[in-house]
């Protein structure tokens, strides 16, 4: 494991696609699979995180970032071939698993902080993804072809320890 003093954490990295910079040293890249393969056009895929980890139980004290990236799996297990090679899938838990996934990501984030949320609507509406924490984005995009690639940015307001905050 690459040990990195980041401010901010990418839960699910992936093949870091829309990074300026791969290696940048302000951001810890997490992902669950790391794995190096050739797609069917030829060209190289990698995902090379900093930390394998899991998104839904993270291995960090809370308060931990200045900003969580979440960008999870959107396509169901229906969609297959390089897209699921290059973003993973869900299965019929993923609620639970998203749920799991924004708790934690808010969670390790400092009181402050952002998250931010990317998700494409390809199967499942944004608005079903949003039941799915209590956190409100402050503002969003929507971008991509078919303008179903959304973009948002939440605060988190309150700490976790201090219940005079709620
Ligand atoms: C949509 S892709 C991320 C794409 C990435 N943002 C990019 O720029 O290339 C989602 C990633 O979530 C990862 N993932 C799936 N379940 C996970 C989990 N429980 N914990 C951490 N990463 C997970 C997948 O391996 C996949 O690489």
């Amino acid at each position: 494991m690459k040990m990195k003093n980041a401010k901010i954490l990418d839960a699910c990295c992936g093949g870091k696609m829309f990074y300026f910079n791969k290696d940048d040293d302000r951001v810890l890249f997490q992902d669950i699979r790391q794995f190096e393969t050739t797609l069917c056009d030829g060209r190289k895929f990698e995902i090379k995180p900093d930390i394998q980890a899991d998104f839904t139980d993270m291995p960090y004290p809370d308060e931990s970032f200045l900003m969580v990236v979440f960008d999870p799996p959107h396509l169901t297990t229906k969609s297959d071939g390089w897209q699921k090679i290059k973003y993973g899938a869900l299965d019929k838990d993923w609620r639970d698993m998203l749920a799991k996934g924004f708790a934690e990501c808010f969670r390790v984030l400092k009181r402050g902080g952002f998250l931010i949320f990317k998700w494409n609507e390809t199967d499942i509406k944004v608005s079903e993804i949003l039941k799915l924490t209590p956190e409100k984005p402050i503002f969003g995009h929507i971008s991509g072809k078919r303008a179903n690639t959304h973009w948002m940015c939440f605060i988190k307001e309150k700490s976790i320890e201090n219940e005079c905050d709620k």
